[in-house]
């Protein structure tokens, strides 16, 4: 029997994982609820594995890796970690873990670790013993190290590409190179259920998969059972091309889970078998990817949830005055075209497309009395007004991630010759795309009617704020703007 002890601070954790280690027949198994219990244990009795946690009280896992060791040098550490904490685990892995299994985990993962690890275990101490048979060891376990170290440095390297592209669509479409990169493979195909079809959207190598049915394909059983399949050489194509050549691993992709897609590799470049090892590499991938998805699907959710939620706050504070309700659109509208002109970057434009609804949101927080006063308002009204950016930058912090849309909240007042407010900003120093809104702004109010006076003709608007050019604006963004349809024609004569 060998002894295997867990070392884990969840109970439920300890509880699964004995029960399963049991189940095997082959361990009898102790467990500790810390680190430091554990260390006790490894101290007082020998074990053939330990499996531990990484985060635990009193001792981390990687700690306990490291004292078990100055007591028992050979002893194999198999981490438990979520997937979300994979890079931890990698970074167990290259401190000397022999391997590691995710949350929450299969019986079937378990039996194969403790064969793997048992006999990896074997190997070396049968380094000990007779001396041929210790060298062929060595060159096996050598072997066996090396690859793992290989995969284990591709996996962080390829999770930290994947991690690095925030959208969903971006990943999906590099995804197929990244496993051809990461599996050895000439062929990799990501292919999704439109409606009752399994369509190939993007390659990698050359492409054989057609549109196929889902009803009573392969994708079909893949899709009822979530659990990839591996299609044997000499087998028959799944898309009626003859029988396979090489053969073909078929992984499903879910996202909240139901299975949209899937991604197939075939062709390896190293032969034309999968084995069991890559297999699991592209398993544990696949399953980080989908997490990513999982939480960028979130985000998105999130965020869109978020724009709507500010979005409708801006329509209470137009509500309040119909008269300016068409300002925050009209101002985002001017804005866009004007950065079109200049060649604004991506993240320039959806930072004017969101915060120029957003611009006047601290609005919110000036009294209705001052914000729908008709005529003149006297200095102090004036200084209340005078506070909404700063405001609106304060409503939109806590938000988060959205720097540029508060750049533009905070500096939409700012003037080009530095007599602006809230900050004195002056030329370059004012963020671009506030130069840009402050004339979509000042265009739109001014050619706007508001109650107590009508609006200014369209070039009266344009000659004013020529003549504003350089000391109230940008002269370059004033430039463009009146080379803008708006600019030309005014807006609501453009085409
Ligand atoms: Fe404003």
């Amino acid at each position: 029997m060998q002894r295997v002890l867990i070392v884990d601070d969840e109970e439920v954790v300890r509880d699964v994982l004995s029960r399963m280690v049991k189940a095997l027949g082959t361990a009898e198994v102790e467990t500790a609820s810390d680190g430091q219990e554990g260390l006790e244990k490894i101290r007082n009795g020998s074990y053939d594995m330990v499996f531990t946690d990484l985060r635990m009280p009193k001792l981390s896992g990687f700690e306990l890796m490291r004292e078990a060791r100055t007591i028992s040098p050979t002893v194999p550490f198999v981490v438990v970690t979520a997937v979300s904490h994979l890079d931890a685990a990698i970074n167990a892995l290259r401190d000397g873990a022999s391997d590691f299994i995710t949350k929450p985990f299969k019986f079937d993962d378990i039996k194969k670790v403790i064969e793997r690890v048992t006999r990896e275990y074997r190997l070396l101490k049968s380094l000990n013993g007779s001396n041929g048979r210790g060298e062929e060891a060595v060159k096996i376990l050598t072997s066996e190290v090396f690859r793992k170290l290989q995969e284990i440095n591709s996996l962080f390297s390829l999770a930290t590409e994947i991690d690095e592209l925030k959208d969903n669509r971006k990943i999906l479409k590099s995804l197929p190179s990244i496993i051809a990169k990461l599996m050895k493979a000439n062929t990799v195909v990501l292919l999704t259920i439109e409606d009752d079809h399994v369509v190939p959207q993007v390659y990698f190598g050359k492409n054989t998969a057609k549109e196929v049915l889902l009803k009573g394909s392969v994708f079909e059983k893949i899709t009822r059972s979530d659990r990839h399949h591996l299609i044997e050489i000499g087998e028959n194509d799944p898309f009626g091309n003859g029988r396979l050549m090489a053969d073909m691993l078929i992984v499903p992709l879910s996202l909240h889970g139901e299975v949209f897609g899937f991604i197939l590799i075939t062709d390896k470049v190293d032969g034309y078998r999968f084995n069991e090892n890559s297999i699991n590499l592209v398993l544990t991938f696949l399953h980080k990817v989908s997490l990513t998805l999982e939480n960028n699907a979130l985000y998105d959710l999130t965020y869109s949830n978020l724009m709507n939620t500010l979005k409708s706050l801006i329509l209470t504070i137009e509500a309040r005055d119909l008269y300016t309700r068409q300002h925050s659109e009209n101002v985002t509208h001017i804005s866009l075209q004007i950065a079109d002109v200049i060649g604004c970057t991506q993240e320039e434009m959806d930072a004017l497309r969101f915060g120029g609804y957003l611009h006047d949101i601290g609005k919110i927080g000036v009294k209705d009395i001052i914000l729908l006063k008709p005529g003149r308002l006297s200095p102090e009204e004036y200084e209340e007004i005078k506070k909404h950016p700063v405001i609106g930058d304060n409503i939109v912090q806590p938000l988060g991630s959205l720097s540029l849309e508060r750049l533009l909240i905070r500096h939409h007042h700012e003037r080009y010759d530095g007599r602006g407010y809230p900050d004195g900003l002056d030329g370059e120093r004012i963020p671009r795309i506030a130069r840009i809104l402050a004339i979509a702004d000042t265009y739109d109010s001014m050619t706007t009617t508001r109650p107590y006076r009508k609006g200014l003709s369209h070039q009266v608007a344009v000659d004013e704020i020529k003549r504003c050019s350089g000391t109230q604006f940008d002269p370059e963004i004033a430039r463009a703007f009146f080379t803008t349809p708006t600019g030309k024609r005014g807006l609501r004569d453009e085409d």
